[in-house]
């Protein structure tokens, strides 16, 4: 067991995540499929962007019909990344850079492929084996369950001929959903569990944790029952895994997810899906209350506990915590073209969100590294690469990592039809255009941008653990905070609007401070008592820390 990591109880709240597909990132034996090994490889320009821990996505022996959320094998990786000693290396490699690895639990659901599903179709109703799944002789079961794939699935049960029965599914429905009724089963989960933590991963994303259990005259989500399971799998990790951790996948609004946190034992951090297209939302409208307004209504959580923020993922950006009318807004905002549009969302990248407006890529960011919580970057964001909608599914937005302009984007040495996928080679974003080596040699590039913001932030650990209050502002436009931690205050500013814009801020609770302005270290006039006058340029955003006047000088 890897034991030697350093790292203080709440280190995820000073972190940078970096989300990767293993088979996206780097191919290093020439196969085509990014590789452990290749990973391993570019850890450095993961160290150099200040990265500090690792999200990886499945990477588990699957029939990879949903990118490896179709478990096939618990303990166990998929050949095509490597073996098990390539990920030991691969963990080893970034824990000597402080970069913590955090991987997923996908435990809501199997593939059909996976033995237990195999044995348990023949096995005799009644059986222990045949109770590792959820069956029924009607469809008519937990009618109160909504779909979730709404592109492809009609029922949440499917027919299976060998068992002559129908099985329960919440996603795809070669993805039967494990039966946590059934003692054995939850035992399976902790021994897969304590497999991964004994090579050494420093936590778990708990992939669709609200659907573990179902009830009767309920919608079979977020239910006690499933809460009481979060709490077990807490006591292993607080008991014998002191400082790994669990990152809850509950796409649901801020009051319902507040649960996943309990009493502080159930999970660490939770991602925090409806502040995600309120961000975009306030861009387009040019307006900053549809984020005041969900982080107003965003409880507060217990100690220990951090909500992980982010803009995109490796899924359609998802609108299902918006209302009807928010929804076809964004559409319409963001997602003209219907290929662009995934079952209540919209499979596209960052950066063509914003058209490859640089402005506005760092407008977001900035939001992203100044929010409370641990901001959580998808791999090729950081260098604006662009996606294809023209693909199956999410394909579009899972594309080799764009590494140069060579052959193959610089991501493997294959023959182009022996690739996964093949790299974006868009005009704009293709990789001719959009790489890390171009980047690397430009000053200017986002790249280095990203960089140095992810520098400032690890500067101050306020970012991470600080209070949120919003500060009054004359202008809509414009969203202005203060966050908060021991003695350092930081005020963020940010203009929403494309046009320059004026703004005053009532920061008479500050009066006598002098803002230093953070990228540059300018100084500003010092906070009266008065209207703080600001003006920012279209998509501007400027942070300050509010340092104390010097004794003696009059607010
Ligand atoms: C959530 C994952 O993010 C998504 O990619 C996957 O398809 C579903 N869970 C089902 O596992």
């Amino acid at each position: 067991m890897d034991g030697a990591f350093p790292r203080d109880l709440t280190w995820f709240k000073d972190a940078v995540v970096y989300e990767t597909h293993v088979k996206a990132f780097y191919d290093a034996n020439g196969d085509g499929v990014g590789d452990f090994a290749g990973l391993t490889e570019k850890l450095d320009y993961l160290e150099q962007l200040g990265v500090t821990c690792l999200w990886l996505l499945p990477f588990f022996p699957s029939p990879l019909r949903d990118d490896g959320y179709d478990i096939a094998d618990y303990c166990a990786v998929h050949p095509a990344y490597g073996t098990l000693a390539d990920f030991r290396r691969l963990v080893e490699e970034a824990h000597r850079r402080d970069i913590a690895v955090l991987i997923e639990l996908v435990v809501n659901h199997t593939s059909d492929q996976h033995p237990w599903f195999q044995r348990a179709r023949r096995a005799p109703p009644g059986s222990s084996e045949r109770a590792y799944y959820v069956w029924s002789d009607t469809p008519e079961r937990y009618q109160g369950a909504r779909i979730i794939f709404t592109d492809t699935e009609r029922s949440n049960w499917a027919w299976d001929e060998v068992a002559g029965a129908y099985y329960w599914h919440r996603f795809f429905s070669h993805q039967p959903d494990l039966n946590f009724d059934h003692p054995p089963v939850f035992e399976e989960v902790l021994s897969a569990m304590r497999f991964w933590l004994d090579l050494g991963v420093d936590g778990f994303r708990l992939d669709a944790i609200p659907y573990l259990v179902e009830r009767e005259g309920t919608n079979c989500e977020n239910l006690p029952e499933t809460h009481a399971i979060v709490r077990r799998i807490r006591a292993v990790l607080d008991r014998d895994y002191p400082g790994r951790i669990l990152l809850a996948e509950a796409n649901a609004w801020p009051w319902d997810v507040r649960p996943y946190f309990g009493d502080g034992d159930e999970c660490h951090m939770a991602f925090h899906f409806p502040l995600m297209p309120r961000i975009f939302m306030a861009l387009r409208r040019e307006d900053a209350e549809p984020i005041v307004d969900i982080l107003r209504r965003t409880p507060p959580l217990p100690e220990g506990c951090q909500w992980g923020l982010f803009l995109r993922n490796h899924d359609e950006l998802t609108l299902e915590m918006v209302s009807d009318d928010e929804r076809e807004y964004m559409v319409l905002a963001y997602a003209q073209d219907p290929r662009a549009r995934l079952n209540l969302g919209i499979r596209r990248r960052l950066a063509p969100l914003v058209d490859n407006g640089r402005r506005r890529i760092e407008l977001l960011n900035s939001l992203l590294f100044s929010l409370p919580g641990t901001p959580i970057l998808y791999y090729g964001d950081e260098i604006g690469m662009g996606d294809d909608v023209r693909r199956a599914d999410r394909d579009g937005v899972r594309t080799p990592m764009q590494w140069s302009s060579g052959p193959n984007a610089g991501f493997s040495t294959a023959l182009p039809q022996a690739l996964y996928a093949q790299p974006i080679v868009d005009p704009v974003y293709g990789y001719a255009a959009v790489n890390v080596e171009a980047q690397l040699s430009d000053p200017s590039s986002l790249l280095q941008w990203m960089r140095n913001l992810i520098r400032l932030r690890k500067q101050f650990k306020v970012f991470g653990r600080g209070t949120l209050e919003f500060v009054p502002v004359s202008n809509r436009k414009v969203l202005a905070y203060v966050r908060r931690f021991g003695e350092d205050t930081l005020l963020c500013v940010a203009n929403l609007s494309r046009h320059t814009q004026p703004a005053e801020l009532d920061l008479s609770a500050f009066a006598g401070a002098i803002p230093l302005e953070m990228l540059g270290y300018t100084t500003f006039p010092p906070i009266g008592r008065g209207p703080y006058f600001l003006s920012l340029g279209g998509y501007g955003f400027t942070w300050f820390e509010l340092r104390a006047a010097p004794p003696g000088s009059a607010p």
